[in-house]
């Protein structure tokens, strides 16, 4: 198993592995133009076949926060911690990038807590965020949990979330 930053020609791939989900409302479906355009976001894990078989994408936010998002491992592999070394991956991305905190919105909320993330309010996640949820078909009756991980004691959420208010919608 290889876990490496994406590369165009897995776009179908990241696709069609997300769509797996998707179509059973796990997770937001990505249309290929969305994949292409973000595929320097995603790392992929890739298997002795050089076969897909799990994306996640890091979004960057703000100085201070970076959003998790397209998190999928096939089917088959659950359970044998390629979610988890994908996780591992983006948080290394992240910490290279100086971003102390990485948040997701999330249905695996056990997952997500085995790998040391902690649950929060949504409302404590800057507006921002919004702009991709209103454009959802399960807004505004979406039951995602909001899930966040921090490096260091001084730089919460709360300090995104300050900085983010001056952004205005649609920025
Ligand atoms: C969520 C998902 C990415 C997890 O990937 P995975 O490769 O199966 O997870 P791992 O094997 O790395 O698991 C890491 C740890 O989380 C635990 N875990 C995995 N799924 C879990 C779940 N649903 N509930 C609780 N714990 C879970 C594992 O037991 C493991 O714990 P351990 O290291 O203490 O033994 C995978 O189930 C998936 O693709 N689900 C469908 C898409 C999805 O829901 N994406 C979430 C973001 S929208």
């Amino acid at each position: 198993m290889n876990i490496r930053p994406a590369r165009v020609g897995d776009a179908p791939a990241i696709y069609e592995l997300i769509k797996t989900f998707a179509d059973r409302k796990l997770m937001i479906r990505r249309s290929m133009g969305e994949i292409y355009e973000s595929i320097r976001e995603f790392v992929v894990a890739v298997d002795d076949a050089n076969r897909v078989v799990g994306c996640v994408a890091l979004h960057v936010f703000w100085e201070d926060l970076a959003e998790l998002k397209c998190l999928a491992v096939a089917e088959e592999l659950h359970g044998r911690g390629v979610g988890r070394k994908l996780l591992d991956a983006c948080w290394a991305a992240a910490r290279e990038l100086e971003i102390a905190s990485v948040f997701t919105l999330t249905y695996s909320v056990g997952f997500f807590e085995r790998c040391g993330y902690r649950q929060i309010d949504k409302a404590e996640l800057p507006h921002k965020i919004w702009n991709e949820c209103v454009r959802c078909p399960l807004f505004p009756s979406c039951t995602e949990v909001a899930l966040i991980r921090t490096h260091g004691a001084a730089t919460e959420a709360t300090t995104a979330h300050a900085a983010l208010e001056l952004v205005p919608l649609g920025a």
